[in-house]
């Protein structure tokens, strides 16, 4: 720490003993890439350690049922059939995935919005380069009154040539909630399927796959679930499941009736679950950051998440009342995650978040937002603390010498 910060670090919350994020980091971006507590990696070394006692057994045999643990209890907490859902290491993989099995051609339209991520959209410029359909933009409004002007700007870019949309379910930079029970079947109605990225989906904001309808929905649980990483998820509704393959088809792949039924799942769930010398073990662990999450809070992961989201709107005010700006959305629009626009000056957006880590040791992201301002997002997860918030506000004040 530089000179200019003399002050001691702010505490956390107690519960970040169960974790074994850097005492000396006040992190503040469990957004970006999510704590996983102890307990929940040691679980996964043990689903490791004993698939390696009798690997052809654990492959051909003993995998079945544990992935099945962890998709029994992750359908509980996004609702939906556990058949349609499978395991994917990340929401990027679900994104190219689902991409890969639409029949596009020249002149189809994939509409996407300005605040979807930027990994999401480069899958989605690939495509499209390949096939000769057209990426269309939808601008979201910054900052933004309501949903109203959300939805009209997505409802605005639709065309009959329209062959998917892709949502957010939370926006990365802004964290936005987007309306998706009114866009997906308002999308829907008007000839549209969704395509929803819920990478801050499960243990951030409560979901219910089944009553929204979207086509295909992927999400992470290694942000706020605090699965380890490489853990996420797809969900195909079942009507487009029939011929529905992974990005690299394995050993099955033309025998999947035949195969499904010796491990008595659907040939969609086989043909994602049997990837060959695939590394599962991190989905086997979904099902125990699921229990370590419900065990956190007395009132599970639903207190959890209220937890966070309340503390995350008290964190907003507070730096937004010591900056002396208006924040840019209304609280009925966020969850866990919050940007706040910073009066900068001269000053950019990575000479900030230098400046923030360099001399406060606070890890937190500082970027653009579509209005070309500068922002910063902060994150809230159960270790996390309002006097790290306070600390932060403190030093943006300081930097931003206000
Ligand atoms: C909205 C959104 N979508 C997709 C992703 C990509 O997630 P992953 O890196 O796990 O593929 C992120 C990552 O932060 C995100 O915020």
């Amino acid at each position: 720490m530089s000179s200019e910060s003399t002050r001691s670090l702010p505490k956390p919350d107690p519960i970040i003993d169960q974790f074994v994020i850097d005492p000396d980091v006040v992190y503040l971006n469990h957004g970006s890439f999510g704590a996983c507590p102890k307990s929940v990696l040691e679980a996964q070394v043990i689903h490791s350690l004993k698939a390696e006692r009798e690997l052809v057994r654990f492959y051909v045999q003993d995998a079945w049922s544990k992935i099945d643990r962890s998709r029994i209890a992750l359908s509980c907490v996004v609702q939906c059939n556990p058949q349609d859902l499978v395991f994917v290491h990340n929401a990027t993989t679900g994104v190219a995935t689902v991409l890969e099995n639409l029949d596009l051609k020249p002149g189809d339209e994939l509409l996407v919005t300005n605040c979807e991520y930027q990994a999401c959209l480069n899958n989605f410029e690939r495509i499209a380069k390949r096939t000769g359909a057209k990426v269309v933009v939808a601008d979201i409004p910054w900052p933004i009154e309501d949903d109203v002007d959300l939805v009209e700007a997505v409802h605005s870019k639709v065309t009959d040539r329209t062959k998917i949309a892709l949502l957010s379910l939370i926006t990365s930079s802004t964290g936005i909630r987007f309306p998706v029970e009114v866009l997906i079947p308002s999308l829907k109605d008007r000839g549209v399927e969704t395509l929803l990225d819920a990478a801050h989906g499960p243990g951030c904001v409560p979901m219910n796959i089944s009553a929204w309808g979207a086509a295909y929905t992927t999400g992470n649980a290694h942000k706020w679930l605090c699965a380890p990483k490489g853990a996420a998820f797809l969900h195909v509704r079942s009507d487009l499941q029939d011929g529905f393959t992974p990005l690299v088809v394995s050993n099955d792949a033309l025998k999947l009736e035949e195969a499904s039924a010796k491990t008595n799942r659907t040939p969609f769930m086989h043909a994602f679950d049997y990837a060959g010398t695939d590394d599962v073990s991190m989905y086997l662990t979904i099902a125990d950051s699921i229990e370590w999450l419900e065990a956190a809070h007395p009132d599970g992961i639903d207190g959890v998440m209220e937890r966070n989201r309340t503390m995350c709107l008290e964190a907003r005010r507070l730096i937004c009342d010591r900056l002396g700006v208006e924040p840019p959305l209304s609280e009925s629009m966020i969850g866990p995650l919050a940007t706040i626009d910073l009066p900068s000056g001269n000053m950019t957006a990575p000479e900030i978040k230098q400046r923030l880590l360099d001399d406060y040791r606070i890890q937190v992201p500082v970027w653009g937002t579509p209005a070309g301002t500068v922002s910063v997002r902060i994150s809230v997860q159960l270790y996390n603390s309002m006097e790290q918030y306070e600390y932060l506000a403190d030093a943006l004040c300081a930097i931003l010498k206000r």
